[in-house]
């Protein structure tokens, strides 16, 4: 297995240790525009690797993409963050052409790579990677809801003052803080309902702090958050790797399901080595619809900022 991770900032370099960690694969590749970054990164990993017992090899390039030659998965993060204050929107202009190009060049030299995107606006950046490539569908993910899903287990947790190991919870919709959607009719403490065991009011906080979840951590850090996204990444390059079929809410095209076509954007879906492969109906009430189609509303909004 090769597994390359484009961008050597926070989010990619979080990513990569992960992957490295969890030996996700033989050889991991960390490409960066700028000159030496992930050359040193990669070798400061190595040294680590002989404290953690990790034997994943790892290469550093600045801008070759033929040392990413052959990759089985790749995962993007490059473009610029959120600084305090700013939308994950507004990074549009800058992040799309960046994203389109790096796209382009991967697949020159991994056409049958599975894409994990995590640039940001990252609905919109999942719709552009595929539209402007031409792959099959199945093949590029937008990593927006499990990262979403991990800050609801986590807000959850804190409210339960439990493990989150022990809850199931879902955030469907957009990547955005107002179009994300937690699925808290849904979600349980092994299996019981947590509307059971939290009032109305704890539940509507934690929905709240989930959809303020990065902005923040961005207010905290003055850039964007790193270790969940980072490990977000990992995780569905793990399931893609093991081939684990792990159910994870991801961002991908929809063609009908959830009442929306032409869009990608947050549902379950079910990841293993073909990329994702399944969408799962979580028969969603009429309110949860109604926040969907309005959440689908503002991607496609964003969609069409977009030249393809
Ligand atoms: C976040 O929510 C980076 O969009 C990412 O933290």
């Amino acid at each position: 297995m090769k597994v390359t991770v484009v961008g050597a900032g926070a989010v990619g370099a979080t990513c990569a240790d992960n992957i490295a960690r969890k030996e996700l694969c033989e050889e991991l590749v960390m490409l960066d525009i700028k000159e030496g970054i992930t050359e040193g990164k990669a070798m400061d990993f190595m040294q680590s690797a002989t404290l953690l017992g990790s034997d994943t090899k790892i290469i550093g390039s600045t801008n070759d993409y033929s040392k990413t030659a052959g990759s089985n998965v790749v995962v993007i993060t490059s473009g610029i963050p959120r600084k305090p204050g700013m939308t994950r929107e507004e990074l549009i202009g800058i992040n799309a052409g960046i994203v389109k190009d790096v796209t382009t060049k991967i697949l020159d030299q991994s056409p049958d790579a599975i894409i994990i995107m995590i640039s940001n606006p990252m609905d919109t950046m999942t719709y552009l990677a595929l539209k402007s490539s031409g792959l099959p569908k199945n093949r590029i993910i937008g990593m927006g809801g499990a990262l979403d899903s991990a800050r609801f287990k986590y807000f959850l947790s804190t409210a339960l003052k439990c493990s989150a190991q022990d809850l199931q919870a879902v955030v469907i919709g957009g990547h955005g803080d107002t179009t994300m959607i937690p699925l808290t009719r849904l979600a349980t403490y092994n299996g019981t309902p947590v509307s059971n065991l939290l009032d109305e009011e704890t539940l509507n906080k934690v929905a709240a702090d989930i959809m303020v979840g990065g902005a923040t951590l961005t207010k905290l850090l003055g850039t964007s958050a790193w270790y969940a996204p980072g490990a977000a990444g990992a995780f569905l390059v793990e399931s893609i790797v093991r081939d684990e079929k792990r159910l994870i809410p991801c961002c991908v095209m929809l063609d009908g399901e959830y009442g929306q076509k032409d869009i990608c954007i947050g549902v379950p879906v079910v990841v293993g080595k073909n990329g994702w492969e399944k969408i799962i109906d979580f028969k969603l009430n009429d309110e949860e619809q109604a926040k969907f189609n309005k959440s689908a509303d503002a991607v496609r909004n964003m969609n069409a900022a977009l030249q393809i």
